[in-house]
């Protein structure tokens, strides 16, 4: 059976790494909506473009090739910027980029081109909502604002890159406010997904949680084949 998986939630909720290791388990291709954002504004960025600047940041969609390598590495036309689209400035970014009706419009139908040939396993905000409301599998992932920000502080670590527990946690207030109230397709959980609170959970509780969501709806599907 064919079939899709969409993750939503706020930031630091753990999409990215339980996506990873779902996808790895069923053989799905992994999609992170959000670091497609992130590539137009680090590219806004170094065209001086402001965040806010409709026209041109639809034109820099237009013109930017934005590809994940099967490593998890991703391009921005011929630069490898896995790690240049994680810094806080873009982080904050690819929250305000992502308000505009057409450069949602634009990043949705390249990711509704990208699932279409299903077995995928797609992450963001609006993923269930937008993307694909008819995902056969959708989950959505929370945890607390305090949870979220010490994973955030040691990831960004992880990965040899500055940190300030404070500032994450205000920045990551903020982006939370922003995604959850902005008009086009806020942050929402769709009326059909399963909501996780990852707060005191390990990672592989919620992996083994997703795998049986995963397993009873491919073999329900199957049996009414
Ligand atoms: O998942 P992330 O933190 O890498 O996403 C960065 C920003 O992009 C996030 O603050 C909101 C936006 N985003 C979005 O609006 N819709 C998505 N499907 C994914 C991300």
């Amino acid at each position: 059976m064919k079939y899709n998986v969409a993750i939503d939630g706020p930031s630091g909720a753990g999409k990215s790494v339980i996506a990873l290791k779902i996808a790895q388990r069923f053989n799905l291709t992994h999609i992170d909506s959000g670091a497609m954002y992130r590539v137009i504004a680090l590219k806004a960025v170094l065209n001086n473009i402001a965040f806010n600047d409709e026209d041109k940041l639809v034109d820099l969609i237009h013109n930017t090739k934005i590809r994940f390598s099967r490593d998890k590495r991703v391009f921005m036309d011929e630069d490898d910027v896995t790690l240049k689209i994680r810094q806080e400035q873009i982080s904050l970014g690819a929250s305000d980029i992502s308000k505009l009706k057409e450069v949602r419009r634009l990043l949705v139908l390249a990711q509704q081109e990208m699932a279409q040939a299903k077995n995928c396993i797609m992450e963001g905000r609006d993923i269930g909502t937008v993307v694909l409301p008819d995902a056969e599998v959708k989950i959505f992932l929370t945890a607390s604002v305090d949870v979220r920000s010490k994973r955030r502080y040691f990831d960004l670590l992880a990965k040899g890159l500055n940190a300030d527990l404070e500032q994450i946690k205000k920045d990551l207030i903020l982006r939370d406010h922003q995604d959850s109230t902005r008009i086009e397709s806020p942050l929402k959980k769709a009326h059909d997904a399963i909501e996780l609170d990852t707060s005191h959970l390990s990672i592989e509780e919620v992996i083994e949680a997703i795998s049986l969501i995963i397993n009873e709806k491919v073999r329900k599907d199957e049996c009414h084949d």
